[in-house]
């Protein structure tokens, strides 16, 4: 990326207005067609068979009583699968071994005339398997615990500063598994037509699974279309290309018929990665005015044999985070015989600071400082960890904002002192930071002759409002109304574009959106403002804008408030009010992003008090497979919750001066959560999440 700089903000409406969701009604009408809800004529259905046990071969696999089943068509497992290409993600290579990697892996799947007789033979089918014992718990001293190639990093001498600082936190936090629960369950619908594969995914970057499916099955991406036009949200989950779409595109290849397969909500944490647990140590030292000398922060975690380069990396916000002369990160990760973990909300970056934002208001206890002072005396000139500046940070402004607005200033520091009745009042804030990053995306703008406009590329929209938003980009370059065009995405036949996913979509697809609208308006002008009779198209690519030496750290910031009440006699904690007060650039859509804010932040108040999932010893997986044991937060745990944004503008970023605002909400809400936790009860919540026996 750049040092160019963007001129002054050539945006006018109806960028920066509220526009309602242009799929709104097609979704709440029921007419927007999701990935299952493709049915081909001759449509056969498909049900997963998981591997029964954590470690270990598939011995046999005895199909007689469910090829009985009415309806049944095949049982495909490692014996007789069509054998696939070589995939980067071995998660991906179903049924192409009998090696068991973890329990919960597809080891056969199902495939019958209907859903029910698919579903009867899938519990028909016998897996007969030798076990061995998997290694499935992480401990300091696992022996495979390794740090990868530039997962740690040191300035100056942190141990001499820590040992000579006068106050000093070392603390340790921990995160169990947690894992995403998009209400429309990973599905794919498959349909083999000729050579060509055809197939409806739901996946928040189609390009990835077209080049994944085209390696797989030794085809030219152009030989495979995949539609994920509607996807009923993803947090990571469906951002890369997920082994249900594989299954399907097999299973129609061995039936030779269009095949349905819509995972069941029990194979989701299993199939579909999570957030791994972390074991986290910070360690502060400052001086008693709140100045941090020295900060450490080290994490523990884990993968599967199936994703060895995954790692949370959870250190990475704290290496830009505040000002300290001496520093140390370092993440180890050990492979153990449990389920691939992958990308959930904010990875890495959503649990480092639920530990950096927790031991920061550790120390302002120690050093009898106001929380929001402490941060204010420890904010950076540049980024601590490369030198360079920041293209903007506004973090210190939002905490200040969010103060005035949250009611700070009459806060008495004292914890465990306001007493209402049965309830313990306590307020907590902690800061907010993801990435602003851009990927390479084109982009098609298309003129007709008789007026109106199309505007194609494959951006995915998988709640955010995207497709809406592009439209505004599109509209406000071509100085005309969201009305007059037409916006297309959702499909590889499309623009190729990056995944709805880091937080960059909008402005990796925007940039390109922006980029060929612009360039159209510039040919029409060049026709005098007619449009000739065949129409004018543009498309454009955005990978040379972005190819130039990057200078500047790009993050968003933010500010996160939180007042709970706790009841002394239940130990049960209920989040009163919630406050997050962001810098993320130009905000393009305010009702689009509200709601992207507004969701980050109960996803982090959901994490702080109710989500958990137990990784179990005995099994090897996660016994939360469903909504009634995985706790998602609902409305009665969610009260009052206010977004607010500072009107930032930066303009090194994209030509719409936007940063991305999918992951920033989650970000220290979980911290600002159990710092409140602290402030009413004087307990110190450090696992996560603060369940009611903690707090008696
Ligand atoms: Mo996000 S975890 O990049 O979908």
């Amino acid at each position: 990326m750049t040092g160019t700089t963007f001129g002054a903000v050539p945006w006018g409406p109806p960028l920066g207005e509220p526009v309602p969701r242009l799929d709104g009604r097609a979704k709440v009408t029921g007419s927007a067609r999701y990935a299952a809800d493709h049915t081909p004529a001759g449509c056969a259905h498909a049900w997963p068979v998981p591997a029964p046990v954590a470690k270990g071969t598939v011995t046999a696999v005895h199909r007689a009583a469910a090829m009985a089943e009415p309806g049944a068509l095949s049982v495909l497992a490692h014996d007789d699968a069509p054998r696939l290409g070589d995939a980067d993600d071995r998660t991906l290579a179903v049924l192409q071994s009998p090696r068991i990697a973890h329990r919960g892996q597809v080891v056969a799947l199902a495939v019958a005339e209907t859903l029910p007789a698919a579903r009867a033979m899938a519990a028909a089918v016998r897996i007969e398997c030798a076990p061995v014992p998997p290694d499935l718990e992480l401990t300091p001293e696992h022996p495979r615990l390794v740090t990868p190639e530039g997962a740690e990093s040191a300035q100056g001498d942190f141990p001499a500063a820590f040992h000579g600082a006068q106050v000093r936190i070392d603390a340790v936090y921990s995160i169990p598994p947690l894992h995403n629960h998009p209400m429309e369950p990973h599905a794919a619908t498959a349909q083999w037509l000729g050579g060509r594969l055809v197939v409806f995914d739901s996946s928040q970057g189609s390009n990835a699974v077209r080049d994944a499916l085209a390696a797989l099955f030794e085809l030219e991406p152009d030989q495979v279309s995949v539609v994920s036009e509607h996807v009923g949200g993803g947090f990571g989950a469906k951002g890369t290309p997920r082994p249900h779409v594989v299954l399907a595109a097999m299973a129609a290849m061995a039936v030779n018929r269009p095949v349905k397969l819509a995972l069941p909500r029990g194979l989701l944490p299993a199939l579909t990665g999570y957030r791994a647990s972390t074991l986290q140590r910070v360690r502060l030292g400052a001086d008693t005015e709140g100045r941090v000398r020295a900060i450490a922060h080290e994490v523990d975690t884990y993968t599967s044999p199936l994703s060895p380069d995954w790692r949370e990396r959870a250190t990475q916000p704290t290496r830009s985070l505040y000002a300290a002369p001496h520093r140390l990160t370092r993440e180890r990760v050990a492979p153990l015989d449990v389920p691939s973990p992958s990308w959930m909300r904010a990875p890495g970056e959503c649990s480092g600071m639920f530990a950096v934002e927790s031991a920061m208001d550790e120390l302002a206890v120690a050093c009898a400082m106001d929380p929001i002072e402490l941060r204010a005396r420890n904010e950076p000139d540049v980024d601590p960890h490369t030198g360079r500046p920041f293209s903007s940070r506004h973090l210190v402004e939002c905490l200040r904002a969010g103060a005035d607005r949250f009611g700070w200033a009459d806060r008495d520091p004292a914890p465990a002192m306001r007493r209402q009745g049965r309830l313990l009042i306590g307020s907590g804030v902690a800061a907010s930071t993801y990435p602003a990053e851009v990927i390479p995306s084109s982009a098609r703008a298309h003129a007709n002759p008789g007026g109106g406009f199309l505007v194609e590329i494959n951006a995915t929209d998988i709640g955010t409002g995207a497709r809406t938003v592009l439209a505004q980009i599109a509209a406000s370059t071509l100085g005309i109304g969201v009305d007059e065009l037409e916006i297309d995405i959702g499909r590889t036949d499309l623009p190729r574009a990056p995944l709805a996913g880091g937080s960059c979509g909008t402005a990796s697809w925007g940039w390109a959106v922006h980029k060929a609208c612009g360039e159209l308006s510039r040919r029409i002008d060049e026709h005098q403002g007619a449009v000739p009779a065949g129409g004018l198209t543009v498309t454009v690519d955005t990978t040379e804008d972005l190819a130039t030496d990057d200078q500047y750290t790009r993050r968003s910031f933010g500010a996160q408030f939180a007042e709970v009440a706790v009841d002394v006699d239940t130990g049960e904690a209920r989040v009163r009010r919630l406050l997050g007060v962001f810098a993320a650039g130009r905000i393009l859509n305010p009702r689009t992003a509200r709601s992207q804010l507004l969701g980050g932040m109960i996803m982090g108040l959901s994490m702080a008090l109710t989500e958990t999932s137990t990784l179990d010893l005995a099994f090897g997986d996660h016994p939360e497979r469903d909504l009634a044991s995985y706790h998602v937060a609902s409305c009665a745990d969610v009260r009052e919750i206010d977004v607010h944004w500072l009107a930032e503008e930066d303009s090194r970023l994209n030509p719409m001066g936007s940063k991305g605002i999918g992951e920033l909400g989650i970000v220290g809400t979980a911290a600002a959560v159990t710092n409140a936790i602290h402030h009413a009860t004087g307990v110190r919540v450090r696992d996560l999440p603060a369940q009611p026996d903690a707090l008696l």
